[in-house]
């Protein structure tokens, strides 16, 4: 049986990242329009036009997929902003018998370039290794997207080789680096985690 994981919000020095409600939807909105064209470059959910239908579709299918211990999808809030949506992040499982799980996430245009993508996506890495108990996480970065690499590269991830042709994004084919960590790296980083601030010491 998978584990459960508590609704429970989880912060960083900076950030609060909490699980998804109906009251979201809004600032969910806003966010993904406010960013579309960054976001459409890469994600395959990202579309002009994303509205309310959408929104609401997403925190639905994220409650029953936390509820059933499928993924974990978390609105990335600043504490001393908790209003503005920030991003998403989250963690879900890729294979329950080999303990492995995967991380995705996005930052609106407007705050990116302060370490929030990296801040965030580490807290998630806690939770996989932490709370979920898994032994691997793996990450996907569309090739040629330099920022998303550099937030891999800060957390210890290890590219571990390349998937082709592996997603459709706006009627085109993008190849995949795959990247992962293992659970004995990320115990021999956490005290760098946590002098970051991403996580917090024992
Ligand atoms: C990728 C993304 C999450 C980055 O968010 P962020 O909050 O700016 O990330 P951070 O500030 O933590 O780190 C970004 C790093 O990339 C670097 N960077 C940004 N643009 C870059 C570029 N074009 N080339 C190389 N490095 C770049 C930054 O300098 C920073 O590194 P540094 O701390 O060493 O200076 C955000 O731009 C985004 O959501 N993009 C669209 C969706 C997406 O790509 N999601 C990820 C899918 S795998």
């Amino acid at each position: 049986m998978p584990r459960p994981l508590p609704t429970k919000d989880r912060t960083t020095r900076r950030l609060v990242l909490h699980p998804f409600r109906r009251r979201d939807a809004d600032p969910l909105i806003a966010a993904v329009g406010d960013s579309i064209d960054d976001l459409a470059r890469w994600l395959p959910w990202a579309h002009d036009g994303y509205g309310r239908s959408d929104a609401v579709r997403f925190i639905r299918d994220s409650s029953a997929a936390w509820a059933e211990g499928r993924a974990f999808d978390f609105a990335i809030r600043a504490a001393d902003r908790p209003r503005r949506h920030l991003g998403n992040v989250s963690v879900w499982h890729t294979s329950r018998r080999e303990e492995a799980g995967e991380i995705g996430y996005w930052v609106r245009s407007n705050a990116t370039g302060s370490g929030i993508g990296t801040e965030a996506a580490a807290r998630v890495v806690q939770v996989a290794f932490e709370e979920l108990g898994l032994h691997r996480v793996t990450l996907r970065i569309a090739v040629g997207n330099h920022a998303s690499e550099r937030i891999a590269e800060k957390l210890g991830f290890v590219r571990e080789g390349l998937l082709r042709k592996e997603v459709l994004v706006a009627g085109t084919w993008l190849d995949h680096s795959l990247w992962g960590i293992l659970d004995d790296e990320f115990a021999a980083d956490r005290t760098r985690y946590a002098a970051e601030g991403w996580v917090q010491r024992r």
